[in-house]
């Protein structure tokens, strides 16, 4: 089944092709208890200079995607299928060393645990020389100054004297600010951001989104944003997708996912946003129930089991068949559900946006 989402701006590469392309992405995991269908045939485009959300539960195969379009299950047990088309060079079928040259030269990677991203025993600006000096043939003062600056850019205060600090000399947020600086040492194209605020306090978050948002527009780089956040979405992303059981569910524009969404489990997930001006018997709803098994998948829609609308479809397809995901008007929303558009339009307007 092919299924895509495609970014509102369509200006392309040389070769035709959009800046960034996944084409049916599967990644499976043999394990002892059987094989893990992690990612199961994702696909959405990318232009340069916009931005794309990821949402959905944990468990949903959203670090796995980010981990694929870096290239760092090569090698590993990982069975990853499907095609992931970068400024015309495709790749899954590509070798490990010419995706590590690809890799933070190309494509950078924040992930949600800066620890994890850097060394502890070597100094914060030493590892931001490093990260420079792998893909570019240059004296270290150059690689030196550039840290520097990039640091500085950041906003972390007395850079000169904070390159030499070990990561845990560095509070959370500084060290977020630190690798997001490392990653752009070799001014990426695409940056992947995987839940890049989630661990840190609100007013810092804030900062470093706008922080991406500013180092975008100078680099004119696409960011693939993943968070289990929808206000972050809403305030970085033009185009979300919505994954669930490791298949996008919903797709689209952020105005029609948040304005317009279709799907019971996009109504969950933006019922279940915080609000601070949620008043009076408004509660904060999670959704009921589990994640599916990803090593014994549903037979029908991946979220039947936890979808409180089936009684509006009419036979078993709910459990019989996965629904496609299907364009609705022609703004680039889609939509995986076995009830009839109008209808879901219906339920939206008059069950789940008055209790938004
Ligand atoms: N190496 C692996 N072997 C087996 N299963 C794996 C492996 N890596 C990931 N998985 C499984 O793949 C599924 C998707 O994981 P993934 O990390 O992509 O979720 P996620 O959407 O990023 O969740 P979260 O929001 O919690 O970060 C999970 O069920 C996870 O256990
Ligand atoms: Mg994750």
């Amino acid at each position: 089944m092919t299924e895509s989402v495609t970014t509102t701006a369509t200006a392309g590469t040389g070769t035709g092709r959009p800046f960034l392309e996944l084409k049916d992405l599967q990644v499976h995991f043999p394990t002892d208890d059987g094989l893990v269908k992690a990612v199961n045939g994702l696909s959405f485009t990318l232009e340069r200079g916009k931005t794309l959300g990821i949402v959905g539960e944990s468990g949903s195969g959203k670090s796995v995607s980010s981990l694929a379009i870096m290239g760092l299950q090569k090698g590993t047990q990982a069975q990853v299928s499907g095609e992931i088309w970068l400024d015309g060079a495709e790749l899954v079928s590509m070798s490990v060393p010419e995706i590590r040259r690809l890799r933070g030269q190309q494509v950078a990677m924040i992930f949600q645990d800066p620890l994890s991203a850097m060394h502890p025993f070597y100094k914060i600006g030493d590892q931001l020389v490093e990260a420079y000096l792998v893909h570019n043939n240059a004296p270290k003062s150059v690689a030196k100054k550039r840290a520097i600056e990039l640091l500085d850019r950041v906003g972390i205060p007395s850079p000169s004297k904070r390159f030499d600090d070990y990561p845990h000399q560095f509070s959370g947020g500084m060290r977020q600010r630190a690798m997001i600086a490392m990653a752009l040492m070799c001014d990426p194209q695409l940056l992947i951001a995987d839940e890049p605020t989630t661990a840190l306090d609100v007013t810092v978050q804030a900062q470093i989104l706008d922080l991406m948002m500013d180092l975008q527009k100078e680099f004119n780089s696409a960011i693939v944003i993943i968070t289990h956040d929808l206000g972050v979405v809403a305030q970085m992303a033009q185009d979300v997708v919505v994954m669930y059981g490791g298949r996008v569910v919903e797709s689209g524009p952020v105005r029609d996912i948040f304005y317009r969404p279709e799907m019971p489990y996009t109504w969950g997930l933006l019922g279940s946003i915080p609000r601070v001006n949620r008043g009076g018997d408004h509660r904060l709803k999670s959704i009921r129930g589990t994640p599916p098994s990803l090593i014994n998948l549903p037979n029908g829609c991946p979220f039947q089991p936890r979808c409180d609308y089936q009684q509006y479809v009419e036979g078993h397809s709910c459990v019989a068949e996965v629904p496609e995901l299907l364009q609705i008007g022609t703004g680039g929303h889609r939509v995986r559900c076995h009830i009839e558009s109008e209808q879901r339009s219906r339920l939206f307007a008059e069950q789940i946006k008055p209790n938004l």
